[in-house]
């Protein structure tokens, strides 16, 4: 594809390219459900130049250079482990023109806070991409699924193409709709990591979505369901329950959208704790550490409400609190999306 590429100039070229925190809604981007995410301030960033007939990115927590010929065929053949997200960008947009510079970022690593789609955005935004960021983030879903073989969702690289500052992204994945909702100004959003790295769950995660596909291919749609009782048609008792997660989470993402649009953290806080005991027992992708982080800090005082975020078997934990009420972890404001800057 070549779409939205810009003749390439020698001048100086930073992209940036925010993670994001899902604050409700997992597993459901992947039948064209809910979800309810925000990019976050902290951030990829690729800078360099537009040169060359390949694309060369070091980084200073890596002493092992990307190297990414512009004709690359098998992003999944590249090291270091990150250079396959950049050859699966290089894959999709076919530049016609390279690159050399650096890669830096805020982001933690695997803990389930978009380093990947932080990274792919930033890369394709650097390489010349000049789309809508809808655009962007089909591109750079398209590039995930080249480097990592795992069937995800557009939900973590739309949320960072297309994040809005002081705002979660009510975003409906079968039109595409994405809708601002301004969070109150009073409540701070807050990051902790389970202590457990988030284990490659590429084969999990395609379990998941297949348990889902076999059971809307008896109940259509899932995302056109709104009772949970409708499960019930199902002989399976796995493919009730993971069906009955994506019916109530879906549920749950409109629950709070409102909430917040109300200033109404408490019901935001209550779905939270819904969602994880929903994620824990009917879609099975928590961990005890996960659960154990969860019960501490929802009984901590001033925090509204917390839950995995992400795919989950491992990773972060997102809590919903009174300003100050949580030290540890990251504080993290929601932000702009992905953009490139050319002087
Ligand atoms: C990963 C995927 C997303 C989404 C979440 C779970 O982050 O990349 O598309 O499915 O898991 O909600």
């Amino acid at each position: 594809m070549s779409t939205g590429q810009t003749s390439g100039q020698r001048t100086a070229v930073r992209a940036v390219g925010p993670g994001r925190v899902n604050l409700m809604g997992d597993h459901t981007d992947t039948t064209d459900g809910l979800v309810l995410p925000m990019a976050i301030d902290l951030a990829t960033v690729v800078q360099g130049r537009r040169e060359g007939d390949r694309v060369v990115l070091t980084s200073v927590d890596d002493p092992e250079v990307a190297v990414v010929p512009l004709d690359v065929a098998d992003p999944t053949a590249l090291t270091p482990g990150w250079a396959r997200y950049v050859a699966g960008v290089v894959a999709e947009l076919r530049p016609t023109i390279g690159f050399t510079g650096t890669v830096t970022t805020t982001l933690p690593v695997g803990a389930g806070l978009s380093s990947s789609a932080a990274l792919e955005v930033a890369v394709a935004l650097a390489l010349g991409f000049t789309g809508t960021p809808l655009a962007l983030a089909q591109l750079t879903q398209r590039a995930e699924h080249r480097a990592s073989g795992v069937p995800c969702g557009i939900m973590d690289q739309l949320a960072s193409a297309a994040g809005v500052r002081s705002h979660a992204l009510l975003i409906d994945c079968h039109d595409l709709i994405v809708s601002p909702i301004a969070l109150p100004s009073d409540v701070e959003v807050r990051v902790v990591h389970s202590g457990q790295a988030r284990r490659l769950s590429g084969s999990a995660y395609a379990e998941r979505l297949a348990a889902v596909q076999a059971a809307e291919a008896v109940l259509g749609p899932l995302r056109l369901l709104a009772d949970p009782a409708a499960v019930d048609r199902l002989d399976d008792a796995v493919l009730r329950r993971r069906a009955r997660h994506v019916i109530t989470e879906n549920g749950r993402v409109r629950t709070t959208a409102t909430a917040l649009c109300a200033g109404d953290v408490a019901a935001a806080g209550r779905a939270m704790a819904a969602s994880h005991a929903s994620l824990r027992d009917d879609f099975d992708v928590s961990t005890p550490a996960l659960d154990r982080l969860v019960e501490r800090l929802s009984a901590t005082a001033g925090v509204y409400g917390a839950r995995l975020t992400g795919a989950g078997f491992g990773g972060c934990v997102v809590a919903l609190t009174e300003p100050g009420a949580l030290k540890e972890g990251w504080l993290v404001r929601a932000a702009d999306g992905a953009r490139c800057v050319t002087t």
